[in-house]
């Protein structure tokens, strides 16, 4: 098996490059870099300003950006009242979406409306939320991301104690549920990461900062393959 090949006995390996660290004068090449550089998914942060401190980009720009990309739009919305706007997200291209359990009072209903708009549907944890709040949708969703950074911001320092959440959680997972770590991830975090059970890495830094995408969405994913060869699950 070569290194850049995944490891059958574990879900597939998937790099998720985040959009916000983007250069958003240049989005058409910057899609197209990541898209010929080994991409699988396009991970898009969208911040509200009120459930999180800051504002990314919205629904014009993914009903824009869907017409020059062919990635699988992973939809993280930091947003309070997700179940308003869920389906907007939906019409302007995403193909996932993924909402705090923090701000949805009756997310069993979230999942049942997005799963009848045919979105694959994740649910998010913050930094300080117990893995025990999951507890009445977790066979409900496809994803689960854990946050390892409080939500907000990109190139923020990896938050090391949530290693453990991750490898709680790929315990509780069926095979057919992705486990997609996001905040912190680089060279330096990914490998443990990927040993604690993570199969959706988002990076947005370690990759758009980098001068040469396609070898940092290599790099990442040789690395976090590697991890998983000497801690296979
Ligand atoms: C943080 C976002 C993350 C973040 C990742 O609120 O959910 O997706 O942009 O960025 P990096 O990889 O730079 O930490
Ligand atoms: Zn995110």
């Amino acid at each position: 098996m070569g290194l850049t090949s995944d490891f059958p006995s574990q879900p597939r390996l998937r790099i998720a490059p985040s959009l916000l660290a983007a250069d958003f004068a240049r989005l058409r090449d910057e899609l197209a870099e990541i898209e010929a550089g080994g991409a699988d998914l396009l991970h898009l942060d969208i911040m509200d300003g009120h459930y999180v401190p800051n504002i990314s980009f919205g629904i014009p720009v993914i009903e824009k950006i869907r017409g020059v990309s062919n990635l699988f739009f992973d939809t993280h919305l930091m947003i309070r009242e997700p179940a308003r706007y869920a389906e907007a997200f939906c019409k302007a291209g995403a193909d996932g979406i993924t909402f705090h359990t923090e701000v949805a009072p009756e997310p069993r209903r979230l999942i049942e409306s997005l799963r009848s708009l045919g979105v694959a549907v994740g649910v998010s944890l913050n930094p300080g939320t117990p893995l025990a709040s999951l507890d009445a949708v977790l066979a409900e969703v496809d994803l689960v991301n854990i946050m390892t950074v409080e939500p907000g911001f990109g190139g923020q320092a990896f938050l090391t104690d949530m290693l453990a959440k991750v490898e709680a959680l790929s315990t509780r997972l069926r095979p057919d549920q992705r486990l997609e770590v996001d905040g912190g991830v680089n060279r330096k975090t990914v490998a443990r990461v990927a040993s604690a059970g993570a199969d959706t890495l988002v990076a947005g830094t370690s990759v758009f900062g980098a001068p040469d995408r396609r070898a940092a969405i290599a790099e990442l994913r040789r690395l976090a393959l590697e991890a998983r060869r000497a801690a296979p699950a």
